[in-house]
């Protein structure tokens, strides 16, 4: 491996990090202490305890955790930042899916996701939910890949048939869970830090046999779930025209069990749903009753002209809510640029649809980029006591200026200036340093 084991181990700098959404706690030349993969906390003198155990020392540098994107499809790296003039359906016909058409070749796929898992290594993200394709085989591999970077990660083979080329549509439902189930098996206990996710694409793409299959699979080996939902106005029409017996979009996941915490069966689905753009009242009171989380999706929904997700109302009535890039509806696997564009998009939402409420602040964002969507691999994204420990080192001497800024602001010009993309100085994830 070409990563560094620690088991135990201190870094020292400019340490900044979230306690909730609106404490953003720092410390100048502090120390943060990790034993066995787990943070014992901040300190402003590391106590004798700690003193044997190695110390990176990044004096002057930020020391902040690890950002968890939520939402990202590793296949369709490749054309990010391209064909942004389009709106959603167009842009899966004409960009996404022949692009995704290409991972039935293993060697196409492989080279791809090994761009991609280095790119990612290299951003500031330590924790991902990662949609694959639909097939089996790339899809092992890009698993295979995230383990050795060590990175953490859910990664899903997409299930879809119908509306769609037939090269990524699968043959019938019955294949479909057969290949589906193999694929579990193949991966289920196999990695560490790497485990299968049931990624259903979108209803459009889902027919009803397919979802009673998917409800079967998730059952049988107690899967977590991703997928999309009201993202985008002509794909609620056609959810609404397929789905007719659905009282709402997220319904036509929660008809089989696909949609979070189920009260009914007592069964905990986790689950990520993407967007929520334009999800009624009665969706996102089955968002909140089932703990669904919202991967909120800024850079993408701006791209691909979708509008604007309403994330402070979900705030304030409790739904959890974390930051996806969606590349490549996102243009860029930086979350940085996410985070800002979180903010951004907030400020449009404040002054063009509803000023009753403030925008998203830049504390706010920070928390749904780190222990917002870490909430659904745990307790992951502050160095408060007892989290799993991440780590990411930023040199933002990089971003000059002619006077001193204090720690949270000096963090919030890094983020602003994707600081993420100019090369991060280290990065630890657990037990490991791989930067
Ligand atoms: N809905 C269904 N598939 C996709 C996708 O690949 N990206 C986005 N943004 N939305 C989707
Ligand atoms: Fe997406």
């Amino acid at each position: 491996m070409a990563y560094e084991t620690l088991k135990s181990y201190v870094l020292k700098g400019d340490i900044c990090y979230s306690k909730s959404p609106t404490e953003l706690c720092s410390i100048k030349n502090g120390y943060v202490v990790c034993v066995d993969g787990k943070s014992k906390g901040v300190f402003a003198e590391l106590p004798d305890e700690y003193t044997l155990y190695p110390i990176f020392d990044y004096t002057d540098k930020l020391i902040i955790p690890g950002m968890v994107d939520i939402h990202i499809h590793a296949p369709q790296f490749s054309f990010r930042g391209t064909g942004m003039d389009l709106e959603l359906m167009d842009w899966l016909a004409s960009k996404t899916f022949p692009e995704e058409a290409k991972y039935y070749d293993l060697e196409y796929a492989e080279k791809a996701y090994r761009i991609f898992v280095d790119s990612l290594v290299k951003s500031a993200t330590t924790h991902a939910c990662i949609f694959a394709t639909k097939h089996r085989e790339a899809t092992e591999k890009l698993m295979e890949l995230m383990e050795e970077s060590g990175l953490i990660s859910y990664v899903g083979k997409v299930n879809m048939d119908r509306e769609a080329p037939e090269v990524l549509c699968e043959e019938n439902p019955t294949i479909a869970s057969r290949d589906t189930a193999l694929w579990i098996e193949n991966t289920l206990n196999k990695y560490e830090r790497t485990k299968p996710i049931l990624t259903p694409r979108f209803i459009p793409c889902c027919s009803v046999e397919l979802l009673t299959k998917l409800s079967e699979l998730q059952e049988k080996y107690d899967l977590p779930v991703q997928s999309h939902l009201s993202e985008n106005h002509k794909e609620i029409a056609f959810v609404k025209e397929v789905m007719p017996k659905a009282k709402f979009y997220g319904d036509a996941y929660d008809l089989y069990g696909l949609f979070g915490e189920q009260l009914k069966s007592n069964k905990k689905v986790k689950t990520i749903m993407a967007h929520s753009v334009y999800s009624i009242d009665e969706e996102v009171e089955k968002m909140k009753e089932n703990c669904v989380f919202v991967a909120h999706c800024p850079t993408s929904n701006t791209n691909l002209s979708s509008g604007i997700a309403p994330i402070r109302k979900y705030l304030s009535i409790g739904l959890k809510v974390g930051l996806g890039s969606d590349v490549a509806g996102g243009h860029t696997e930086s979350m940085f640029q996410t985070l800002c564009s979180a903010v951004q998009v907030s400020k449009l939402y404040w002054c063009l649809k509803d000023n009753s409420k403030p925008n998203l602040s830049f504390k706010e964002a920070f928390y749904l980029a780190t222990i917002g969507g870490g909430e659904f691999f745990g307790k992951v994204g502050s160095f408060d006591l007892g989290y799993d420990f991440t780590a990411v080192i930023l040199d933002d001497s990089l971003v000059r200026r002619p006077f001193e800024l204090a720690i949270e602001g000096r963090l919030e010009g890094a983020v602003y200036s994707s600081l993420d993309l100019f090369g991060i100085k280290g990065k630890f994830v657990l037990d490991k340093k791989i930067i």
